[in-house]
């Protein structure tokens, strides 16, 4: 993550194109270039096989130990030694900011979940879990649906469309504004300031810096609002809780509502962007899946949605954790101070825990993905992220049956972040449908 951007961030180059170099050779795979961005899984299977626990740099010039084995992943990712707090970082605070490393100096914004540790860690994630409960993303199921054919009806008739930006974008951000209660005449703004980070996140910060602080300043005011004028939504009930024996800072309350906002945004995007990329790629697993849709079942759906997310998943690596002291990783000696990135999508695709890894199967049963994460920190919002893969991709595949991709597979272009992947555009094409 940069100190751009809290919670997962983008990463720290945007690709260029370099020549590609063979996964095999004997100095291992060339990583962060323009070829890993399209497809990182064959440098994964060398990383996994012949340095599961590799110290590289970064473009950004930062040092990290990069976990690709699942067994080594399952373990960091719950290991108490590994600190999410960026304090822990062996390099100096002033330079963080500029590696992708949170510094001090948006420390307002950064005592969020992903940034801390227990015993401030396990306070803010019960009073959140409080609000952000299972009952309340179960009661949003009609919302969701409203939202997602709302926004197929936009193009529908036009045969074309980029699902990315007409679709997999805007169906986050309005879904995570009306959960927390922003009201829907401040959503655009919200569409707005989201786009401005997700289009210029490798570029100019200028504008980046700005909509930051539009949002902050946004969500602090409105915070302040609701506790005069407490309502049925995530904010209220944050307050609400905190109101209760526990507390929640004013500060605290901005960057959770900010976590929140930003933990469930790009990953959606890119749940639902990948996974459609996925299915054009297995027309035989699309199909099966457009079959069990037609016939009312909805059990291949959600093993479906698990499957994606194991197979191509948006966080292709955590966030960033050091160590807090000296110990032993997969058989490596990890320093005190040292980053550590657990690589999720090289773990998800380990043959030690996945029958046929590389290939997808909607229907995989054995399926314990870390997608989510895993450990204190296993994303918080999975039910409603569950909800909105499925709704996005059920709806799209039952109205616009023969959606295709409008260009050839080569053409597309991903997103060269560090943490996320995703794709830039998915431009499609279909029957349109008249409305
Ligand atoms: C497909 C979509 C999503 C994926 C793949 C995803 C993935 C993840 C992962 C891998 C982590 C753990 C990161 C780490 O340990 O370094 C995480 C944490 C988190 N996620 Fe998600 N996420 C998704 C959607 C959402 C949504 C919709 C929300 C909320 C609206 C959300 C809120 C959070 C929060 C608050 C955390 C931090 C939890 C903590 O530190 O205790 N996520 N997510």
């Amino acid at each position: 993550m940069t100190g751009r951007r809290p919670g997962y961030g983008r990463g720290v180059h945007e690709p260029t194109p370099a020549a590609p170099e063979d996964p095999a050779s004997p100095q291992g795979p060339t990583l962060f270039d323009w070829e890993f961005a399209t497809d990182p899984y064959p440098a994964y299977a060398w990383l996994r096989e012949h340095a599961p626990v590799h110290r590289t740099k970064l473009p950004s010039g930062v040092e990290a130990w990069l976990v690709t084995r699942y067994a080594d992943a399952r373990q960091a990712l719950a290991d108490q030694r590994l600190s999410k707090n960026p304090a822990h970082h062996a390099e100096p605070a002033h330079a963080k900011g500029k590696t992708g490393i949170p510094g001090e100096r948006k420390a307002e914004l950064m005592t969020h979940l992903l940034n801390i540790d227990p015993p401030d860690h396990t306070r803010l994630r019960r009073l959140v879990s409080k609000a952000f409960t299972p009952r309340r993303v179960a009661e949003f199921t009609p919302r969701v649906q409203e939202l997602t054919d709302h926004l197929i009806e936009r193009f529908e008739s036009r045969g074309e469309a980029d699902l990315i930006h007409e679709f997999a974008f805007p169906l986050p951000i309005y879904a995570i504004c009306e959960m927390l209660g922003v009201p829907r005449e401040d959503q655009d703004d919200f569409r707005d300031w989201a786009g401005m980070m997700i289009r210029h996140g490798g570029g100019p910060r200028g504008g980046v810096a700005r909509s930051v602080k539009q949002m902050r300043t946004y969500l602090g005011e409105l915070i302040h609002r609701k506790r005069d004028d407490l309502g049925d939504d995530l904010i209220s009930d944050l307050i609400r809780a905190s109101d209760h024996g526990d507390h929640l800072t004013e500060a605290e309350a901005t960057a959770m509502a900010f976590i929140l906002l930003f933990a469930g945004f790009e990953t959606t995007v890119n749940l639902i962007g990948n996974g459609l990329h996925a299915l054009f790629m297995n027309p035989d697993q699309r199909e099966r899946l457009q079959a069990s849709l037609a016939a009312g079942e909805s059990a291949l759906l959600a093993t479906g949605v698990e499957e994606l997310l194991r197979y191509d998943g948006p966080v292709e690596l955590a966030t960033w954790r050091f160590a807090t002291e000296p110990f032993l990783l997969g058989g490596q000696h990890i320093a005190a101070g040292d980053p550590v990135l657990v690589v999720l999508a090289a773990a998800d695709r380990d043959p030690e825990r996945f029958a046929d890894p590389d290939t997808l199967d909607l229907s995989r049963s054995d399926n314990q993905h870390l997608g989510y994460g895993h450990g204190i920190h296993y994303c918080l919002g999975a039910p409603l992220a569950r909800l909105e893969g499925q709704t996005a991709l059920a709806s799209l595949l039952m109205r616009l049956p023969d959606l295709e991709l409008a260009v050839p597979p080569a053409d597309l272009r991903w997103r060269g972040g560090l943490i996320m992947r995703g794709l830039r555009t998915l431009p499609v094409r279909f029957t349109p449908r008249n409305v």
